[in-house]
């Protein structure tokens, strides 16, 4: 039998030296499955497809639900909701950067995440950024000035569905993007459009005896390539805590279970992605990269597992990063898109054997 690398050979040192830091932290939060309450029952809304994607009806200010007297109540239901059913999306939005912010914190409060979870502070956000260290601002003007890997049109587009931050030990639970100016085209606004895509349908699409051995693996994360997208927006790195005591340094690299069960659902799903997933650890190099394609594919090839989102002006899109993937459209050209993101960050992704997948928990 050949030899395989362990995971202290496929690692920087500095990625085994945080391990070791963080190893007495309590990272994971709250374990027990959440039930969706009733206080959104009475707000229109429509499934986009059958299992990714919901929609509530324009006239709804998701900014109200947090100033609301059962504020808690809404929120919690909302992110139960959006851990259900991946994303959720509202149109028309007056949320200011401050609500955004309160919203993306209070949905993982809310539902269980450990106390040291903050937002997210990106590892290229400029140390004087304007709207403040915890919104990315996503900007196709400042895309232009970096060659970012993300928008290489010498590869096939969908090369980059990803988890948000990943790389991170302690990753995202939920992700706020606003986007307040769209490209156009013939005098209409249109194109940028994103994609999401459920990684409760990919596990539900492996075959019981592959599930089982996918469960006991894990894979190294890895995004060293902001490093040069910091040094070319002349930014840099943002290698202190970066929301969490756990996510520290300018190495870029964490190891995770490549299934992960999401604590609010307790459903499983893969959790492997094209942008950031590098190797499988305890298996050959060849053996890593046909699982980890094969697991790509089911991503990027099952159109029937997305969901495709046409953003209007002040559109809000809320995902769950632990359990989806999505993957930004660059269909358009020198035009303005810009858009503030929030990431909050979740617990440290484990496994729970117990857990089922979503058809099993669902009784479909
Ligand atoms: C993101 O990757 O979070 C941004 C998606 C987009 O710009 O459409």
């Amino acid at each position: 039998m050949v030899a395989t690398l362990t995971k202290t050979e496929l690692t920087l040192p500095e990625t085994e030296q945080v391990e070791k830091k963080i190893a007495s932290l309590k990272l994971t939060g709250a374990r027990i499955p959440l039930k969706l309450g009733h206080s959104l029952d009475k707000f229109e809304k429509t499934d986009a497809t059958p299992l990714i994607g919901t929609e509530f009806a324009r006239g709804i200010q998701v900014s109200d639900w947090l100033k609301a007297p059962n504020a808690d109540e809404l929120i919690r239901d909302l992110a139960v909701l959006v851990s259900q059913r991946g994303v959720v999306f509202f149109r028309e939005q007056n949320i200011t950067i401050d609500e955004q912010k309160k919203l993306g914190t209070k949905l993982g409060e809310l539902t269980g995440k450990p106390a040291s979870s903050k937002l997210h502070v990106h590892p290229i956000t400029e140390q004087t950024s304007e709207l403040g260290d915890e919104i990315s601002v996503i900007s196709s003007e400042r895309n232009g000035r970096y060659f970012s890997p993300r928008a290489d049109r010498t590869q096939l587009s969908a090369a980059a569905w990803h988890s948000d931050i990943s790389f991170e030990p302690v990753p995202s639970d939920y992700a706020i993007l606003k986007v307040h100016t769209l490209p156009s085209f013939n005098g209409q606004d249109t194109g940028g459009d994103t994609l999401w895509a459920s990684g409760y349908e990919v596990y539900d699409r492996l075959s019981p005896s592959f599930a089982k051995y996918l469960e006991t693996l894990e894979a190294v994360h890895e995004a060293r390539f902001f490093r040069e997208i910091a040094a070319a927006l002349g930014n840099k790195l943002r290698d202190g805590e970066r929301g969490s005591p756990a996510n520290v340094g300018d190495h870029l690299e964490a190891v995770h279970p490549i299934i992960r069960t999401n604590p609010v659902t307790g459903w499983k799903s893969v959790f492997v992605n094209p942008n950031f997933t590098r190797r499988i650890v305890g298996v050959t190099k060849d053996e890593s990269e046909a699982i980890l394609k094969y697991l790509f594919n089911l991503i990027q090839l099952n159109h029937d597992l997305q969901v495709r989102f046409k953003w209007t002006k002040n559109s809000i899109a809320i995902w769950d990063n632990r359990s989806n993937y999505h993957t930004a459209t660059f269909d358009y050209g020198k035009e303005k898109r810009v858009g503030d993101r929030v990431v909050s960050l979740g617990e440290r992704p484990y496994f729970d054997p117990a857990s089922k997948s979503r058809r099993e928990a669902l009784g479909l």
